[in-house]
């Protein structure tokens, strides 16, 4: 296993040895770019032979030390395509911890996982320790620090874009993008070792903020006063953990939102539960010229201004909102939601759910192959006159997959009748390469507004089956994980236990073989009222079980309707 780490380094004596102490056993080569050192950070750099020493190119905005910064780790680690196994994109004072890093970065690399976002700690010593020591087992005592949960490592071949925020805070990571099942991996922050020391440091780092950073409000705690820094250093020590500790269970007690996992959309600064050191006064209301331009004329001059020329403004992007002024903006945003409660925040659209799970981070390719194309949804749709529109539509939708028929078919039946309902069944099974894709349902639903007109039942229709219809994807064999993957079993026996003939309309597209899909059909018939419509996916050449099943169905049970050649419409006898 080859692993590569780039960093930046600027002045950074005083780290170096604890970082190289870190990092030599699992790194091969470290590909540092130094932004003018003046102490001999680049005479340690050269004594080790790891290291490959670089010169920070010229910023890309001159204007900004922290754009230009995030310009580079966005994309300096390409050159390790088809070379490294991993990268690493850190800085100096950030150590990657895990117990068993080479082992754990072995077992993810073989699980088919291709990033690993690490859980933040702020380590915190009152002195500045020995050097010679090992960070992580010397000075185990953290404070969970949701900011500072990054993605510090990913597979550099699987990956296109990392897509980072400011800072590295957060990322929309594109490419194969998948996650591994649990967080163990941490990331320990170095940062406040040595009140004086790090005031020092403090001060110096101001010195280096151009005027874009200083308008964006970015790297500002590093303008602290002492008594700031020091209530933020009491802040850090009264909720310090021992990150040594064996029942740490960090997937568990780190506490509040993490950017990769539902809800996604949520980001730190959009969450109330940010440690209290970011919210000390010094840190507050820091509007900028361009912030107050851009929410001018976002919120004032947007209703008034011509297509044309919103078009031209589009492309000046917003300025990222400093992480105060964002947590306010999310607070605002949140009360708004409660006051608008009942209406959808985002119209449905196909394309708007496609791109949401773009943003998301799923393989655009895994969610457009694995989701019923919008013409045959369409094709769907035009039969849905048949269904009594007087009173509310009660439909059955199995195999969910990401949600995409799922939300088409409810914002479809909410259209028809406000208080229709559906009820999914679906095993949260990996599929195609993608874990627990009800997370991304209940992501979609709620975007959307969709989820208070859906019950979704994780289970399998029938009996457990193997995932993926066996074939391994994306690295996942669902044969080797039989075991691991548990859900409910014999749903559609306990939905005709409650609601025996009061379905509308059935939308199966769940498991693919044909004889699971023949006694699936048994219950459906029996959940349908007379006359209910039954909509199968597949009825392709792809899937010819399927399709043979299709066209050879007995009359008595359901009547053939129609086929656009990719689903098939019938009607319950
Ligand atoms: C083809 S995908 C569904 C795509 C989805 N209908 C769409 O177009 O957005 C099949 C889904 O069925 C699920 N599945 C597999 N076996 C199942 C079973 N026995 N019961 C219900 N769902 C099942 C899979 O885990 C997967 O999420």
């Amino acid at each position: 296993m080859k692993i590569d780490l780039y960093a930046r380094c600027w002045n950074e004596r005083d780290m170096l040895p604890f970082f190289f102490l870190h990092y030599d056993k699992i790194v091969q080569r470290y590909i540092i770019y130094d932004d003018a050192s003046t102490d001999n950070s680049q005479e340690i750099l050269r004594l080790n032979p790891k290291v490959e020493l670089r010169p920070m190119p010229p910023y890309s905005d001159p204007e900004s030390r922290i754009r230009s910064a995030l310009a580079l780790q966005e994309t300096c680690w390409r050159e390790s395509r088809g070379i490294a196994d991993w990268v690493i994109i850190t800085d100096i004072d950030e150590h990657l911890y895990h117990p068993d890093m080479y082992g754990y970065l072995a077992q993810c690399r073989a699980q088919g996982v291709t990033i690993i976002p690490a859980l933040g700690y702020q380590m915190l010593s009152e002195h500045f320790p020995e050097h010679k020591t090992l960070l992580c087992q010397s000075l185990t005592r953290g404070a969970c620090d949701l900011v500072y949960s990054k993605l510090g490592i990913f597979s550099p071949n699987e990956i296109d874009a990392v897509n980072y925020t400011q800072g590295r805070h957060s990322a929309a990571p594109k490419g194969r993008v998948v996650l591994p099942a649990r967080d163990e991996l941490l990331l320990l922050h170095y940062h406040y070792l040595g009140f004086e020391r790090v005031r020092k440091r403090n001060a110096q780092f101001v010195t280096r903020q151009r005027k874009n950073d200083i308008a964006m409000g970015w790297g500002s705690e590093y303008s602290l006063s002492s008594k700031q820094l020091r209530e933020v250093w009491n802040l850090i020590a009264s909720r310090l953990v021992d990150i040594s500790q064996p029942d740490l269970r960090p997937w568990e007690t780190h506490g509040g939102p993490r950017w990769w996992r539902p809800p996604y959309l949520l980001r730190y600064w959009e969450s109330d539960e940010t440690p209290p050191w970011y919210s000390l006064p010094s840190m507050r209301r820091r509007r900028s010229i361009p912030v107050v331009l851009h929410s001018l004329i976002s919120r004032v001059l947007k209703p008034c201004l011509p297509e044309r020329l919103l078009k031209l403004l589009r492309k000046f992007k917003a300025p990222a909102p400093s992480s105060t002024e964002a947590r306010v903006q999310g607070r605002i945003r949140r009360r708004l939601e409660v006051q608008s409660k009942g209406k959808a925040s985002h119209e449905f659209s196909y394309e708007d759910a496609l791109s949401l799970l773009d943003r998301l981070g799923i393989d655009p390719s895994q969610s457009r192959e694995g989701s019923m194309p919008l013409a045959s949804l369409q094709f769907m749709q035009s039969h849905f006159d048949r269904l009594d529109t007087s009173r509310p539509i009660i439909a059955l939708h199995v195999g969910n997959f990401l949600g995409v028929s799922l939300a088409y078919l409810v914002h479809t039946l909410r259209r028809l009748h406000p208080d229709s309902r559906v009820v999914s069944i679906d095993p949260n099974l990996t599929h195609r390469g993608i874990p627990r894709t009800m997370e991304t349902v209940l992501a979609l639903l709620n975007y959307f507004g969709l989820e208070d007109r859906v019950a979704i039942l994780t289970g399998y229709s029938l009996e457990k089956n193997v995932s993926n219809q066996g074939e391994i994807f994306a690295g996942y064999d669902p044969v080797a994980n039989w075991e691991n993957e548990r859900s409910c079993t014999h749903q559609l026996d306990l939905l005709n236990a409650l609601a025996r003939g009061v379905f509308d309309l059935c939308l199966m597209d769940g498991n693919h073989d044909g004889d699971y899909l023949q006694r699936e059909l048994d219950r459906v018939r029996q959940l349908l009222r007379p006359g209910g419509l039954l909509v199968l996916d597949d009825v392709s050449t792809a899937w010819p079980e399927i399709q043979w099943f299709f066209n050879s169905i007995s009359p008595d049970q359901f009547q053939k309707l129609s086929t656009d050649d990719r689903i098939g419409l019938l009607v319950r006898s």
